[in-house]
């Protein structure tokens, strides 16, 4: 079957009700061995294909749907469980995030859907929308009571199209 979303950086899977959903080309940079790292707490990071999100290997309008949760994190120690399960954001990481969202957009057939998550607590998201191309189309932009997570979604243009 030829899968028609891609999740460009899985980590473990944490937010995805079906952990092995056969239409979900699963990709991380990294590979995690099933690990506990509290007492029955478990991290596995299993990806379908390693791989950098700032250099896909797969073609272009291949997708209908993109997700991208990148690292959110530059200050975390590095053998945090923090880091452990969500990564860090090393060396020059703006350029790697504008990366990622054109390779995501490339890869997403026209008209097909980018959702991007982020969580404000080391950098804003005014501050990281200036990274990319595109200004989201909708998302959760009021914070309440602690939550600093944004979803925000995206449409990659018809061809022609500005
Ligand atoms: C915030 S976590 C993803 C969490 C995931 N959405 C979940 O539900 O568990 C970010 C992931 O991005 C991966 N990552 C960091 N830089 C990457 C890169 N250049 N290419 C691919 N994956 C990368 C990290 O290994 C980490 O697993």
């Amino acid at each position: 079957m030829r899968k028609r979303i891609i999740d460009v950086c899985c980590g473990s899977k944490m937010f995805w009700f079906d952990k092995d959903n056969a239409d979900v080309e699963f990709c991380d940079n990294r590979v995690v061995p099933l690990t506990e790292y509290y007492p029955k707490r478990f991290i596995e990071v299993s990806p379908d294909t390693v791989c950098d999100f700032t250099d896909l290997p797969f073609d272009d309008n291949s997708f209908y749907l993109a997700v991208f949760d990148p690292p959110h994190l530059q200050w975390a120690g590095d053998t945090s469980i923090m880091a452990l399960k969500y990564g860090k954001l090393k060396g020059d990481w703006r350029a790697m995030l504008t990366a990622g969202f054109n390779e995501c957009m490339r890869v997403l057939r026209p008209n097909g859907v980018l959702i991007f998550k982020w969580s404000e607590i080391q950098f804003p998201l005014s501050e990281i929308l200036t990274l990319f191309s595109q200004k989201p189309l909708f998302g959760n932009r009021m914070i309440k009571r602690g939550n600093k997570t944004h979803w925000l979604a995206f449409m990659k243009a018809e061809v022609g199209e500005g």
